[in-house]
């Protein structure tokens, strides 16, 4: 077999085997192929996709470039959430410890910055002391102790991933709907779930932007979970404006504090509550939705969510004093202001052009081994549907560095759109898939 065909053959929109798929992925993943040939295959399979069955043996080989986590050991359903991907979408941060105050045993390994979206391991990291790089066991041993870890995807949990998840974000191969679900199923089940509970983004500040193509998504990350013998739910939720207000790091830890102390902006506890309340739900800790909806609230309320990420950040080296000291968190230098430049209603919030501007102060990765500022991003003071006066500050940009800052400000003040009419709200939550 040579890697030259099988580009060939997937670059005319021929189906491959297992056999072939696995001989990518095992050499990818040992250094045999090298990263220019498999660059060329992923760019291959964005432009002509994959079939069902090529998605499943994609997956498989992918989980089977490491071990599955055996968790047999920690009693309980194991259940996760993982989202597509977003601006601002910090969702994760408020879920896992909401479904994990409830009794549900939730182990996530999370991704980091890709494209214009954040990742979950570069906020939590902005925590000064945070570890995301636990062993197996560590993992396991916290995961009975406090019913939550979170980890990085490692040489031991589907490493053909973490390889390919970076030539990915560096060769524009990212929006393809085989390549996500294969990288999200395949990290999902070799962490040794039961259950997962998936957010599918849609929107200018997703990696699909159509409702259609997001169904077709959800339904393949169904499929392959159901065929993996997991329950799998999934929402498909609106992210054509960025979720809460903050966008970067340490930004969007301040409002993960301020959400699980019940503070939080209205869009994201809602989404939050909802994924937590479906977490409860397949982590069989309620009979039914409703309970699980209502066992939810009640952890927001009691403040026992916020405490169980106070423990959890704390179990992982972690100071958890930076949810009450956001001055102990790391700070922008700079702040710039963007504002109206009319009156009118603010009747788009264009959340790839926030996202990319935040990543290109730093926020975000330009190629595979550069380092994420976790001081910088954005803090909206508006939301679509508002109303604002000219002159109004509709977000303010912060920063560290100069360079860049007047392109990223420029494309931050393009992302607002203020008119005359108000426009027809929008629903967040717009499907449920499974
Ligand atoms: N999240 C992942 O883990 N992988 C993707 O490809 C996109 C989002």
């Amino acid at each position: 077999m040579r890697t030259v065909d099988l580009i060939r053959r997937k670059r005319d929109g021929e189906e491959l085997s297992s056999e072939e798929i696995s001989f990518l992925i095992d050499n990818y993943t040992s250094g045999a192929i090298p990263d220019y040939q498999m660059a060329a295959f992923l760019m291959a399979t964005y432009g002509s996709s994959m079939k069902d069955q090529e998605v499943d043996s994609l997956t498989e080989r992918m989980v089977a470039s490491g071990g599955v986590i055996d968790l047999s050991g920690v009693p309980g359903v194991k259940v996760d959430k993982h989202s597509t991907g977003g601006v601002g979408d910090k969702t994760s941060l408020i879920a896992a410890p909401l479904a994990a105050a409830a009794g549900a045993i939730v182990p996530m390994i999370s991704g980091r910055a890709l494209g214009h979206t954040g990742g979950t391991l570069d906020k939590l990291e902005s925590i000064p002391g945070f570890r995301t790089s636990l062993t197996v066991d560590e993992f396991r041993e916290q995961l009975r102790m406090y019913g939550l870890a979170f980890m990085g995807q490692s040489a031991e949990v589907a490493p053909a991933d973490g390889k390919l998840y970076a030539l990915r974000d560096a060769t524009a191969t990212i929006e393809s709907l085989p390549l996500i679900a294969s990288s999200i199923m395949s990290k999902k089940i070799a962490e040794g779930i039961d259950s997962l509970v998936l957010d599918v983004k849609v929107g200018s500040g997703a990696f699909v932007t159509k409702q259609l193509e997001a169904r077709r998504l959800a339904q393949l990350m169904v499929g392959i979970g159901r065929r993996a013998d997991k329950r799998v739910q999934a929402l498909i939720t609106d992210m054509s404006q960025p979720l809460g207000y903050a966008v970067g790091n340490a930004l969007e830890v301040m409002e993960v504090s301020q959400t699980l102390q019940n503070a939080g902006p209205t869009d994201l506890t809602r989404l939050s509550l909802e994924l937590a309340a479906r977490m409860i739900f397949l982590g069989r800790i309620t009979m039914t939705l409703d309970d699980a909806r209502e066992l939810a609230q009640r952890k927001l309320l009691d403040g026992s969510g916020y405490k169980k990420f106070k423990e959890v950040i704390q179990a992982q080296g972690g100071n958890a004093q930076v949810l009450d000291r956001f001055d102990m968190l790391p700070n922008a230098t700079g702040v710039r202001e963007i504002t109206s430049p009319r009156n009118g209603y603010v009747s788009a919030i264009d959340a790839f052009s926030i996202g990319m501007a935040s990543s290109m102060i730093g926020a975000g990765r330009d190629t595979k081994d550069d380092t994420v500022d976790p001081a910088v991003g954005v803090i909206l003071e508006v939301k679509t549907g508002q109303k604002v006066d000219a002159g109004a500050v509709l977000c303010r940009l912060y920063y560290t560095k100069e360079d860049r800052l007047e392109e990223s400000a420029e494309m931050v003040e393009d992302a607002f759109r203020i008119s005359t009419v108000q426009p027809e709200e929008r629903e967040l939550i717009l499907e449920v898939v499974g």
